[in-house]
């Protein structure tokens, strides 16, 4: 059997954040439209080494794409210089079932998840939002910067880290970055800075309680909640969240997994009707998104496995069309 084998490299090179904008958004519409297979996915938790190790499966039918990612989420690596998260994907022949390719995963959780916020921010934020904020200066602010500037005209970006010489790190990076991502990138010293002029706030951190305070948000802000993907995990505070239009990526799985309207459901604060819709729906136009400039729209992501095998399903194709990545006899 013959493996067709695509690095970090390969993925970064072959789809571009508008791509995989496109890409996700779709794939999120064939969820809302029960034409996807994906069961909740299977956590091992490793509390010895404080990591957790997730098994993904999904299949698409309109897209005819099977697969499944296994992703490690290792927040100490950070401390001996290793990403907090590395994964790989294995794609299968949705006709034969066969394994058809093996992937660098990492890249592209980061490229997914980014593209997830994208499409939320194209439908939630206010069109003339232009000022964004970051919370958490890692691997997934990058790319959820890059997603923003995709979908708004954006010209000043504020990050805050707990870790300040990360955040000035992500800053300098940034900056230089180009394209849609505008040079104007400050650190904030507080999360009140951050978020004060924000329009579109991004969280991206491993917190376990809120990053910021409600009372300093904007009115109409949208905020991407991607952090907080276990029921003890918070990003979110319980006032913003209640108070916010919530959107989910997965209604299944935001009851399962996120903290972040678990935490608040569990004290009496939120119940189940106060998810308004998954993003699926309102880019399937069977529900409208924001309605009026007033409104605090918060997306909640804990990321789903049809991200991670539509746009690996897209990369695929274009390999085999390229002659992309490397081919292996197993
Ligand atoms: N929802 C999804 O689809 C999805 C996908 C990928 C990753 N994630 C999650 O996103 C989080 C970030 O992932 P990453 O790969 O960027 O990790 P990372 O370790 O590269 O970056 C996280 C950053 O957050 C910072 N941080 C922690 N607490 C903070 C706080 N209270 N305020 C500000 N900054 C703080 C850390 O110092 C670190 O720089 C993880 O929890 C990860 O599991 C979610």
């Amino acid at each position: 059997m013959q493996l067709r084998v695509l690095s970090r490299e390969d993925v970064r090179q072959a789809v571009s954040m508008a791509e995989a904008i496109q890409i996700v958004e779709d794939a999120f519409i064939q969820l809302s439209s029960g034409k996807a297979v994906v069961p909740i996915r299977t956590p091992i938790d490793i509390p010895r080494h404080h990591g957790t190790i997730l098994f993904m499966p999904a299949y698409l039918s309109d897209s005819d794409a099977a697969g499944v990612k296994v992703v490690s989420v290792f927040p100490d690596n950070i401390r001996a210089g290793r990403p907090t998260i590395s994964a790989l994907v294995v794609i299968n022949d949705a006709t034969t079932g066969e394994p058809q390719a093996v992937l660098d995963g990492s890249y592209l959780t980061a490229l997914r998840t980014g593209a997830a916020s994208g499409v939320a921010t194209r439908w939630l934020s206010r069109k003339e939002s232009s000022i964004v904020a970051i919370f958490g200066a890692g691997t997934q602010g990058r790319t959820q910067l890059e997603a923003v500037c995709e979908v708004r005209n954006v010209y000043r970006v504020w990050v805050y880290d707990i870790a300040r010489e990360t955040a000035e790190l992500f800053a300098e990076e940034m900056k230089q970055r180009g394209g849609r991502i505008p040079a104007d990138v400050r650190v904030a010293a507080f999360p009140t800075e951050a978020v004060r002029e924000a329009d579109v706030i991004c969280t991206a951190t491993t917190s376990r309680k809120p990053v910021f305070s409600h009372k300093d948000l904007k009115t109409g802000v949208h905020i991407n909640g991607i952090g907080s993907f276990k029921p003890e995990m918070q990003e979110i505070d319980e006032i913003t969240a209640r108070s916010a239009l919530i959107v989910v990526d997965s209604r299944e799985a935001a009851w399962a997994e996120a903290g972040d309207l678990m935490i608040p459901r569990d004290k009496g604060l939120l119940n189940e009707n106060d998810i308004y819709a998954e993003i699926g729906e309102i880019a399937n136009r069977q529900k409208p998104g924001r309605v009026n400039d007033e409104q605090t729209t918060f997306f909640k992501a804990v990321g789903n496995a049809i991200q991670d095998i539509a746009v690996a399903s897209f990369l695929l194709k274009k390999a085999n069309r390229e002659g992309l990545g490397t081919i292996v006899e197993i």
